[in-house]
């Protein structure tokens, strides 16, 4: 962030805070001074700088052992960002810390140029936009395919406010070009049970889609997939793109060929390589610390 946006940031939540005086400039991250951020308005995200995503000289350690270690990337708005590393690399942590699950010792995690995510529970940071899936597909396998997506829309709602809940004409139109999206539009009413593990898996994707996210993060969405699955996955990313932004950890390089643009190769916390996959196979270090000889 330069000093301008923070300097800017900082008056913004100065004029904010003298307007509502009941409210407190500390953080429930324990009142970090710096980096003031606007208050996240649901649907709001300011990419005017070319980003979604941004983290700076992120830092976590775990009782001594450090899991992130100066870690700084960012992401652009639409962009489908592969992040590849050896296992204990910090990927996970890494979107944990950026969904609100973990909290860094230091650094700067932000969501465009304004929202500063250490501000923010996971609650809060998933309402913004941001939807993450993780590696074991977790839909209601006693529900269809339909009533999955329908309820994807009702997270937040009471049990009795859900029971009465009726799709309105823009929802039903995202249910189906959802239900297109993720190639179960012949399978509206099975029983998810019943689905195999890749279509649970974009069963799930569509889940997440329904709540129309700004920033996608997935972790080893193709583990456990047949070959199709997997090709099937790769053509759907490749559709998200754009729409949405998206990270995407995985350790199938095949998958990675397909898809990528960007790959950032993490290694012991932080980035050891970026670019393209061809550039970072190259690379005497990556290969040297993950894809072998
Ligand atoms: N809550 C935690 N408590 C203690 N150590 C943790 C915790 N979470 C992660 N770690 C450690 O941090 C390091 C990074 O783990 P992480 O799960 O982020 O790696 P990863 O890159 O996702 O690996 P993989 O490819 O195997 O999924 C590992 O050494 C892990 O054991
Ligand atoms: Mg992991």
């Amino acid at each position: 962030m330069t000093p301008e946006l923070m300097e800017q940031n900082a008056r913004h939540a100065e004029r904010y805070l003298a307007a509502h005086p009941g409210k407190s400039g500390n953080t429930e991250s324990g009142g970090r001074e710096a980096a003031f951020s606007r208050l996240a308005i649901p649907g709001e995200v300011d990419t005017t700088h070319g980003r979604i995503l941004y983290l700076e000289d992120v830092n976590v350690s775990f009782d001594g052992f450090k899991a992130i270690n100066q870690l700084s990337l960012d992401i652009a708005p639409g962009e489908l960002r592969c992040i590849i590393g050896p296992n204990g690399a910090g990927k996970t942590t890494m979107m944990d810390i950026i969904t609100g699950k973990t909290r860094p010792d230091s650094g700067q995690v932000f969501f465009g140029s304004t929202i500063d995510l250490l501000r923010y529970k996971e609650s809060e940071i998933a309402q913004m936009g941001i939807g993450r899936k993780f590696q074991k597909p977790t839909v209601f396998e006693q529900l269809t395919v339909f009533e999955n997506l329908e309820l994807a829309l009702k997270t937040n709602k009471a049990v009795t406010a859900s029971m009465l809940f009726k799709l309105d004409s823009t929802q039903s139109d995202r249910l189906a070009e959802v239900l297109h999206t993720i190639h179960l539009a012949d399978s509206v009413s099975r029983q998810a049970g019943y689905l195999s593990h890749g279509q649970k898996q974009w069963l799930e994707i569509g889940m997440l889609l329904m709540q129309d996210p700004k920033l996608l993060l997935l972790d080893e969405p193709v583990a456990g997939m047949t070959d199709e699955e997997t090709e099937r996955t790769a053509e759907l990313f490749l559709s998200l793109k754009g729409k949405h932004s998206l990270m995407v950890v995985e350790h199938d390089m095949s998958f990675i060929n397909t898809i990528s643009d960007i790959v950032t190769v993490l290694c012991d916390g932080s980035v050891l390589a970026q670019g393209t996959l061809a550039q970072v196979q190259a690379d005497e270090r990556v290969i040297e610390v993950y894809l072998g000889r």
